[in-house]
């Protein structure tokens, strides 16, 4: 069997400025201080990541819409999307590959709103909660889909 071992991480709205958003819920790090890290626990797990990052709905709506036969499984963060982009939803649903959500913060001990996830039923794992970490268990649980040797 081919190796399967692309992986998409895509981040949405707002995360690029991480480093200056509040440090109590996302941590000091900065979004390519993230890139950098995810990358090397990718490393770790024998997957090869691929980024990107935007704050526009759309583009990430299209960036979905291009993965056919561009990579084997998508880890999200969608930022604030994740509470209500619908259009997000059905982007990620026409994928069809397996996917899974990672938050840095802990959504459901916060605001009522962020413990909606529209893209939570279309996810094989849901992450949150546990800072840059929670990359690395959402890599491992995909890879687990991915039957990586
Ligand atoms: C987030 C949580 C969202 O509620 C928020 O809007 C974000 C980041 C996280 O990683 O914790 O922008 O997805």
């Amino acid at each position: 069997m081919a190796v399967r071992n692309r992986v998409e991480v895509m981040h949405g709205v707002n995360l690029s400025e991480l480093g200056r958003r509040d440090p109590e819920h996302y941590g000091e790090l900065t979004y390519p201080e993230l890139e950098r890290q995810v990358g090397e626990f990718g490393r770790e797990l024998g997957l090869t990541l691929r980024f990107m990052q935007t704050n526009h709905e759309g583009a990430f709506v299209e960036h979905l819409h291009r993965l056919e036969g561009m990579t084997d499984g998508i880890v999200l963060n969608p930022g604030a999307w994740t509470h209500y982009a619908w259009s997000i939803h059905d982007a990620l649903e026409l994928t069809g590959l397996p996917a899974v959500e990672v938050h840095l913060s802990d959504v459901n001990a916060r605001e009522e709103w962020r413990r909606v996830s529209v893209i939570r039923d279309l996810c094989v794992a849901s992450v949150a909660g546990k800072g840059i970490e929670g990359y690395r268990e959402g890599l491992q649980a995909l890879r687990g889909h991915l039957e990586v040797p």
